[in-house]
């Protein structure tokens, strides 16, 4: 080559090289406008199910309210127990509402490390406190297979908040017959049936872990929208018919939850029509030293004589 054939091949480069960091730059932007888009669509929808999920708990309280003040000297006291049962069932919906919200923005955005109060948690005390939480609310009956020896390392609120939010799911998207299973073991990391993109492979396979399992005989969920349900808004198309209520935030907290407390939480399986399961697992860990001499002297006391 002689110097001004390489000179002339040297701007072709440079040319050649700015052009394609051009098209680079082009196709990040295009794909970022897209992203954006796509949650410009996600918050509008959001918005929708928001105020409606606001509307519908703020209008029972004034119905109500409105009722009571008006028939005050009509009504018996059943009435009066039946209507302030309603309001404070409603306020509380909206109590959730507002938490998860703040919730999920908080963990979306400006704080992503969550505050966590770890320490030993007994599942079967979450279990019960979660059926508590949600059986006032539900047709279906929960079915619990936990035994009392199996604690996991976490937090307690947290884990009760997870267990109840997968209660409740099952029992929203289940008909009034459909039976709700709730089950634990303890097991080695290995042996959870995880999906690819859920496996850690920095934690140990030897690692015990307690695998916590909900069964449902609900709707299921479509193939095409089992890994969406994670994401924050997002609902799986249903027939609108039998609208349920929901903003698409309680699958998405609990896997941050749980996530931030060291386990995974993943659907299992689903079949449209028959039924879902969702798990998750949490690191396990013996029964704190109190909690096993209790167990121990309720299992030596003599049983209690009806007098
Ligand atoms: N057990 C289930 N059976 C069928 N579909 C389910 C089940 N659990 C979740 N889904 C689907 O996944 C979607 C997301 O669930 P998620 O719990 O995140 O939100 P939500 O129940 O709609 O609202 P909320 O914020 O009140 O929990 C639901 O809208 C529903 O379509
Ligand atoms: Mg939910």
């Amino acid at each position: 080559f002689r110097p001004s054939d390489i000179g002339m091949l040297l701007a072709i480069c440079s040319q050649a090289a700015g052009a394609l960091r051009n098209a680079q730059l082009f196709e990040e932007i295009q794909e970022a406008y897209a992203e954006q888009q796509r949650l410009d669509k996600l918050k509008d929808e959001f918005l929708v199910t928001a105020s409606h999920e606001l509307r519908t708990p703020l209008s029972a309280i004034s119905g109500y309210s409105t009722l009571l003040k008006r028939q005050s000297n009509r009504i018996t006291p059943q009435h009066i127990l039946r209507f302030a049962s309603k309001i404070t069932g409603a306020a509380q919906q909206l109590t959730d509402l507002v938490s998860s919200m703040t919730e999920a923005a908080r963990i979306g955005t400006v704080d992503k490390k969550l505050e966590l109060q770890m320490g030993p948690v007994q599942l079967l005390s979450a279990v019960e406190m979660a059926i508590n939480m949600i059986s006032v609310n539900i047709e279906q009956k929960i079915v619990s297979q936990v035994e009392a020896n199996l604690w996991m390392k976490g937090d307690p609120l947290r884990v009760r908040q997870v267990i109840s939010n997968l209660l409740d799911n099952a029992a929203k998207y289940s008909p009034p017959d459909g039976r709700i299973e709730i089950l634990a073991a303890v097991t080695s990391l290995a042996k959870v049936p995880l999906p690819d993109e859920q496996v850690d492979i920095e934690s140990d396979p030897n690692m015990l872990v307690v695998l916590v399992q909900v069964y449902d005989e609900g709707e299921g969920i479509a193939p095409e929208d089992q890994q969406k349900i994670f994401e924050k808004f997002v609902r799986a198309t249903r027939s609108l018919t039998t609208p349920v209520r929901g903003t698409g935030l309680g699958l998405y907290i609990c896997r941050r939850y749980i996530e931030a407390m060291g386990g995974r939480l993943w659907l299992q399986h689903s079949i449209p029509g028959e039924g879902s399961a969702f798990s998750f697992y949490l690191p396990y860990i013996d029964a704190p030293q109190e909690a096993s001499t209790n167990e121990q002297n309720k299992q030596d006391e003599p049983e209690q004589q009806a007098s």
